[in-house]
């Protein structure tokens, strides 16, 4: 009898590779962007296990078609938003992720966007490139400082904290909106916890997004919000895109409702190059890099290639995110 199919909808790094290659026959799907969701929909019906990304949806469709053959599938990522987990707990099949090894990378990129956007460093190089810079003025692209400023965290989770670490380096007046509240790093920090979130956002200089993608936390920021934050608030967003009303914070930022947004993660990904937020001078964007460094990307892979690879050899599996 061959070794076990595995189906992996992108090329990975080398080492995730040799970790899958010795327990199962894996396939590649050799192109840049996701395999359709007929193929999808065919490997399901012929794997015992997938290597998934944030893009490739475990839907209905792919389930059902699975539901038989498939019992185990690995995102590339730590969200599983793309995942219909009750569905999957349902037929058995174990959904499984990547947390930790990518917290401090999207911590830090969470933070490079809020200075990029508080310090006009995107709109500094554009100016420079455009043969702007002609002489020297005391008031060219006066920013806003981000030390000693507030700093807002929706969702204290494993980045969520990260980010606050960062902050608090930065001697950042900290507090957190979350479902948990979390005395360990409220001592560790110096955290204020704000549970009402009204009260939360309309007191922020900068808010910074990292709860995962739900139905309660789907535009959780929308008109009304954008309408209680400060006219000097920066949003910042590397969670999930439809965590924000993309068409809310356009209005929010052309009326100067508040001062920026920083986004990595859009609705819908990619971002239409027509999108009127591309024609604002507030606004930074980044193509969903939070987790995109050479290293972390690596640790990544092999967590995702561990967690088959333990399956296959019944053993514990690192990260489960149901059964
Ligand atoms: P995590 O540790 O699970 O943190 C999520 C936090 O959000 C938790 O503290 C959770 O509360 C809180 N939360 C969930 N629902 C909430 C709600 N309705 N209201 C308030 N708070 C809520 O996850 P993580 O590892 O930090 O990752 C967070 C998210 O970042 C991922 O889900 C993913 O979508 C995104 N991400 C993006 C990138 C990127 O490339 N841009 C990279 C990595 C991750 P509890 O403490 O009660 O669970
Ligand atoms: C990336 O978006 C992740 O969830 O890891």
């Amino acid at each position: 009898m061959g070794l076990p199919k595995v189906f992996v909808t992108r090329t990975i790094p080398r080492e995730a590779q040799e970790i899958l290659s010795s327990v199962s026959e894996i396939e590649i799907w050799p192109k840049e962007t996701k395999p359709p969701q007929e193929v999808m929909i065919k490997k399901a019906s012929e794997c015992i296990g997938f290597f998934t990304t944030i893009e490739d949806q475990i839907n209905y469709e792919v389930l059902e078609s699975g539901k038989d053959s498939l019992q185990i599938v690995s995102n590339y990522a730590v969200g599983y938003d793309n995942f219909d987990i009750n569905l999957a707990t349902k037929y058995g099949i174990i959904m499984c992720n990547t947390p930790d090894v990518l917290s401090k990378t999207t911590a830090d990129l969470a933070f490079g966007l809020m200075i990029s956007l508080a310090r006009n460093i995107v709109k500094g190089d554009k100016f420079v490139r455009a043969g702007n810079w002609t002489h020297w003025h005391p008031s060219t692209l006066l920013g806003y400082d981000v030390h000693g400023m507030n700093l807002l965290v929706v969702g204290l989770g494993r980045i969520g904290a990260e980010v606050c670490r960062r902050a608090f380096g930065f001697n950042m007046d900290l507090s957190y909106y979350s479902r948990t509240q979390k005395p360990d790093l409220e001592n560790e920090l110096g955290l204020k916890f704000i549970p009402n979130f009204d009260e939360a956002i309309s007191k922020a200089d900068f808010i910074s997004i990292h709860t995962s993608l739900t139905a309660e936390t789907n535009h959780l920021f929308g008109k009304e919000q954008f309408e209680i934050m400060k006219e000097n608030a920066i949003i910042v967003n590397t969670a999930r895109g439809p965590i924000i009303d993309m068409e809310s914070l356009y209005i929010a930022l052309v009326n100067k409702q508040i001062a920026g947004a920083a986004l990595d993660v859009t609705e819908p990904e990619p971002l239409n190059m027509n999108h009127p937020l591309l024609s604002l001078e507030n606004f930074v964007v980044t193509p969903h890099i939070g987790s995109a460094s050479i290293e972390t990307r690596k640790k990544m892979a092999i967590a995702a290639a561990k967690n088959i690879e333990a399956f296959l050899l019944n053993k514990t599996i690192p990260s489960r995110i149901n059964i």
